[in-house]
């Protein structure tokens, strides 16, 4: 059983005053992109795995058993960047930390399941703690995963229930497109876009924490008077037109100052592809990956090439919004041979904004957010 989920970009980010809980409100549009992680569960036989446990994970008082595995970041051969790009998978939790593995006890929860175990394979093909939600798209991936795998069939708000107990940013990937987030993010609604957008993303050397990105941004706005999140209406009209220039000019990032004085050198990586032609430059949520919107698909090309050959980013790589959300790509025998069908949309490179998905219990195939 493989489930493949998106990363997404902020199109616009406004921030609110810290509140009481620790979050702030946000006002955001959210685009899913053709950048994905791929999460492979496989059941394993439980009566030849009767020994010890063999790590911690196994330990788990639910009974429910979850070993992890990580790849990928940097292996697309296709991707633009310095041959010395090394794949940052190494900071990926393995154990109960995963994501992942915390969304796969959720549902065993919901479902009641007290006896499984089961290996998973995450093949990230999104950047690690780079502001693009990979962890996120592992947990929704899981959600769907884990749902389908038991066949446990669980409806579409509660999908999204148990999202956003793993983390604010977990509920847009299961649904992908491109949607306005309120409270903190989670709560989502689908907006009305137009378009294929063509983005260029800078990814750099090492992740940026988002609580500490959050906790700049409220360090810079003390003695500020801050009534509410930034509205999206620049971005709403943007996406009704369909055109990345007035896109471009729209875009909007509340977190990108904090974000850029923990991180000076993204400024330069911003000029660099403005100057380069990109009709939009942005940091990526709580960065430090820069992303950049260019008129099409020659255009991004072009600006992909030209960006890895200024040296200014760790490695470069392009992608199409909106993309689908979290869906079944395999559906083989234990995720074992992936004969079973798919409803993929053939790999990372595909086009964006395809609902694909084999999954027939309807409950987390993405709008695609197109017209
Ligand atoms: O929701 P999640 O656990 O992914 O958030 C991680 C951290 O990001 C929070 O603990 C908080 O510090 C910060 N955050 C925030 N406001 C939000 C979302 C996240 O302050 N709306």
């Amino acid at each position: 059983m493989t489930v493949r989920a998106p990363a997404k970009v902020n199109l616009h980010l406004g921030v609110g005053p810290l509140r009481p809980d620790g979050y702030h409100d946000v006002i955001t549009v959210l685009q899913a992109v053709s950048l994905f992680d791929d999460l492979t569960a496989t059941t394993l036989d439980t009566a030849t795995l009767d020994g010890p446990p063999t790590t911690a994970d196994e330990a788990d008082d639910d009974g429910v058993v979850v070993t992890v595995e990580v790849s990928g970041e940097g292996a697309d051969p296709t991707a633009q960047g310095p041959a010395t790009t090394t794949p940052d998978v190494s900071i990926v939790p393995t154990g109960r930390d995963n994501i992942a593995v915390r969304a796969a006890h959720l549902v065993a929860e919901a479902a009641g399941i007290t006896s499984e175990r089961v290996h998973l394979t995450l093949t990230k093909g999104i950047p690690v703690a780079a502001g693009m939600a990979g962890g996120s798209a592992d947990a929704a991936a899981a959600l769907v995963a884990f749902d389908a795998l038991w066949q446990v069939g669980l409806d579409r708000a509660t999908l999204a229930s148990l999202a956003a107990r793993l983390g604010s940013d977990v509920p847009f990937p299961l649904t992908g497109g491109t949607a306005l987030g309120t409270g903190r993010g989670e709560q989502l609604t689908d907006v009305l876009a137009t378009g294929e957008y063509h983005w260029v993303f800078a990814l750099a050397d090492g992740g940026l924490s988002t609580p500490a990105v959050y906790a700049e941004f409220d360090k810079l706005s003390e003695g500020r008077l801050r009534t509410g999140p930034t509205p999206a209406d620049d971005v709403l009209a943007a996406l009704r037109t369909g055109d990345p220039v007035q896109l471009g000019a729209a875009l909007v990032n509340d977190l990108q100052p904090a974000a850029l004085r923990l991180r000076p050198a993204l400024r330069r990586v911003l000029e660099t592809g403005r100057e380069l032609g990109a009709v939009g430059a942005i940091v990526s949520g709580s960065g430090p990956t820069c992303a950049f919107l260019a008129t099409g698909a020659t255009e991004s090309v072009e600006l992909a090439a030209s960006l890895a050959g200024m040296g200014v980013a760790r490695a470069v790589r392009r992608a199409s919004g909106p993309a689908a959300g979290a869906r079944v790509v395999e559906e083989g025998p234990n995720g074992a041979d992936g004969s079973g069908g798919s409803g993929g949309t053939g790999g990372p490179s595909g086009p964006g904004g395809v609902a694909g998905g084999a999954r027939s219990s309807g409950g987390a195939d993405g709008p695609g957010g197109g017209p």
